[in-house]
């Protein structure tokens, strides 16, 4: 079986190893797309170097080396319809078509999707295309709420008040910008409430019908050490040997799960069936769990928590998606943390280029893992780009001792990088524990 992914960071890079894990056994060959030289996935496939969004090129590829799925990992090409052009060509694919995707790229479409069918967690939501009218909504509303261009921004369209939003005066100027600049390439925005709570993420495999959800990670979106600076694409993420979070219960999970399941049902209703991966991002609140959005693909860096403790074969796994028949997926009951080694500036600036020196020898040897993201390889040297550079992750039976894993091999990579000493530590933690027991007042 030929299986091509697509995409060129760590989360691809995760993939590819997980797939390759098996590959000998199954008699599988991998193929990537990638648009820079990512030096993890190079030396396991066999590439082409092009523009992932390019959908004619991924096809012509696809077809000229006869691949039987392709695995897509970024979303937006979701959004140019990269799975419906595959699947016409006769290609099956893991990632939704191009209307299914838009539980993702439409976040109008997601909240009027709960609405209709009436599914448990969702946010008190406003979708305006005029300036004016969203900022009556605002003044109306009287209490903090949450700005965001309908489409996709990379992550950083996102604003709340109280946070990157000073007032509503500010919220209000920023819905303007958004309508009369078409961020996110639609004069449209969403308008939530402000969900207070602890963020969790909840990956899961979807073949149309079935879901198996996945161990729940936290992502730390700021840059900075105890939860400050700009928001990025996530500076590292932790989960638990028991599939939970220190702040999150069993009930809560599930009921997370259950959120999941009635949104793929209500796409198939809808749109037709999803299937990939299906990443909700919840925020758990007073009163349990509420979406803060869906992304169609793995989340980046959560997918670096969870694929390395797959035990069930990813070949396995996405044949069954493909063919609508999900079985079960087992995963080592370990602890992780991942932490994201990242260039001095990101996100603000473009200090790209630099040379990074990875010793991965040692690395290994200290019982990590590691996934090469947004750098380039040119002869024998790796060059940093803007984004994140190299992931780190460490296993343990605890977060504690995953975390000293972890954070003990950021030794091991040299260059102009910074990265969070502070994701998965016991202090941050506490933060969390404490931070839940205030808002469910226990
Ligand atoms: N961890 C955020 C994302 O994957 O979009």
């Amino acid at each position: 079986m030929r299986i091509l992914v697509v995409g060129t960071g760590a989360r691809e890079h995760a993939i590819c190893l997980a797939l390759k894990k098996d590959a000998l056994k199954k008699d599988v060959e991998l193929y990537s797309i990638m648009s820079n030289q990512n030096p993890g996935i190079a030396r396991i496939s066999k590439f082409q170097m092009a523009d992932e969004n390019d959908v004619q090129k991924v096809k012509k590829y696809a077809l000229d080396n006869k691949i039987d799925i392709a695995v897509i990992g970024p979303e937006s090409p979701l959004e140019k319809g990269i799975v419906d052009s595959l699947e016409e060509s006769g290609i099956s694919c893991v990632g939704p078509t191009r209307e299914a995707a838009r539980i993702e790229t439409d976040k109008a479409f997601m909240r009027d999707l709960f609405q209709i069918h009436h599914i448990e967690g969702s946010l008190v939501y406003k979708v305006f295309d005029d300036s004016e009218e969203a900022g009556n909504f605002i003044e109306d509303f009287g209490q903090d709420v949450v700005v965001k261009p309908i489409g996709l921004t990379g992550g950083k369209g996102v604003k709340i008040m109280g946070e990157h939003l000073k007032d509503a005066g500010e919220a209000k100027d920023y819905v303007k910008q958004i309508i009369d600049n078409k961020i996110g390439g639609h004069a449209r925005a969403v308008i939530e409430e402000r969900a207070v709570g602890e963020e969790f993420t909840v990956q899961a495999f979807v073949d149309g019908d079935n879901l198996i959800a996945m161990p729940a990670v936290q992502d730390h979106p700021h840059a900075f050490e105890g939860d400050s600076g700009p928001i990025t694409g996530g500076m590292g993420s932790y989960s638990d040997k028991d599939g939970l979070l220190p702040f999150l219960d069993k009930k809560s999970y599930d009921e997370s799960v259950g959120i999941m399941q009635d949104t793929i049902k209500a796409v198939k209703n809808e749109v037709g069936p999803y299937k990939g991966i299906l990443y909700g991002q919840f925020m758990l609140c007073q009163e349990g769990p509420r979406l803060v959005e869906y992304n169609a693909r793995f989340g980046d860096p959560e997918a670096m928590n969870v694929l390395p403790l797959l035990e069930t074969s990813l070949v396995d796994l996405c044949q069954e998606i493909v063919d609508g028949n999900l079985k079960k997926a087992d995963f080592q009951a370990k602890a992780t943390v991942c932490k994201y080694i990242v260039p001095q500036g990101y996100p603000e600036t473009k200090a790209a280029g630099q040379v990074l020196k990875v010793n991965e020898k040692a690395i290994k040897d200290e019982g990590a893992l590691f996934y090469y993201a947004a750098v380039n390889q040119k002869d024998s040297e790796i060059y940093t780009s803007s984004s994140r550079a190299l992931a780190l992750v460490g296993t343990g039976e605890t977060i504690d001792e995953a975390e000293k894993i972890c954070e003990d091999v950021t030794r091991y990579v040299e260059g102009d990088v910074y990265h969070r000493r502070d994701v998965g530590t016991r202090g941050l933690i506490q933060k969390r524990i404490e931070h839940m027991k205030e808002i469910r007042g226990i």
